[in-house]
């Protein structure tokens, strides 16, 4: 029998900022929701610059403020397989949904979204890495996992 997981994967650039913080985000909001068994929730990057790195100091030092756990990872790079597997491909900006479709192809199962197309207000979300502002990364994220999940229940009623 096929598991009825639903599979959701963040994807951003380099894997150690914004789709990390997502990933352990969602994960603490299901976690709260009591659906943690009902999910698989994890991130990739598009590049090959952050590989088997774990996350940002940035993202770390903002996860422990706002109390949501984490857990020692390493980053990894989206792959074909990924496309299959996956139900959600959730990046967090126009430039990662170009370059996850120059790697797993045209999105033909409509799988592919932005974070903040959940929201009231679709927009990006802009690279901490440049921008060194985690405030502005966690709020943005908390607003589309927050559109993400009532989606979630209008549409799959989780
Ligand atoms: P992220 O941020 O895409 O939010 O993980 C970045 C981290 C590292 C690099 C780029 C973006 N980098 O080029 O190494």
């Amino acid at each position: 029998m096929s598991d009825l997981k639903i599979k959701v994967l963040f994807v951003c650039l380099g894997n150690i900022c914004r789709s990390p913080m997502a990933e352990f985000i969602l994960k603490n909001m299901i976690d709260k929701m009591g659906l943690s068994n009902k999910f698989i929730i994890r991130s990739a990057a598009t590049s090959y610059e952050e590989i088997g790195n774990d996350i940002h100091y940035g993202t770390r030092a903002k996860l422990i403020e706002k109390n949501i756990p984490f857990s020692k990872r390493e980053a990894t790079r989206i792959t074909t397989e990924d496309y299959k597997n996956y139900d959600f491909i959730i990046g967090m900006e126009d430039s990662n949904i170009r370059d996850i479709k120059r790697i797993v192809g045209d999105d033909v199962d409509n799988k592919i979204s932005k974070l903040l197309d959940y929201s009231d207000n679709p927009r990006d979300i802009a690279d901490p890495w440049y921008t060194r502002n985690f405030e502005i990364t966690y709020n943005d994220i908390v607003e589309g996992c927050e559109g993400f999940i009532k989606y979630l229940k209008k549409t799959l009623k989780i």
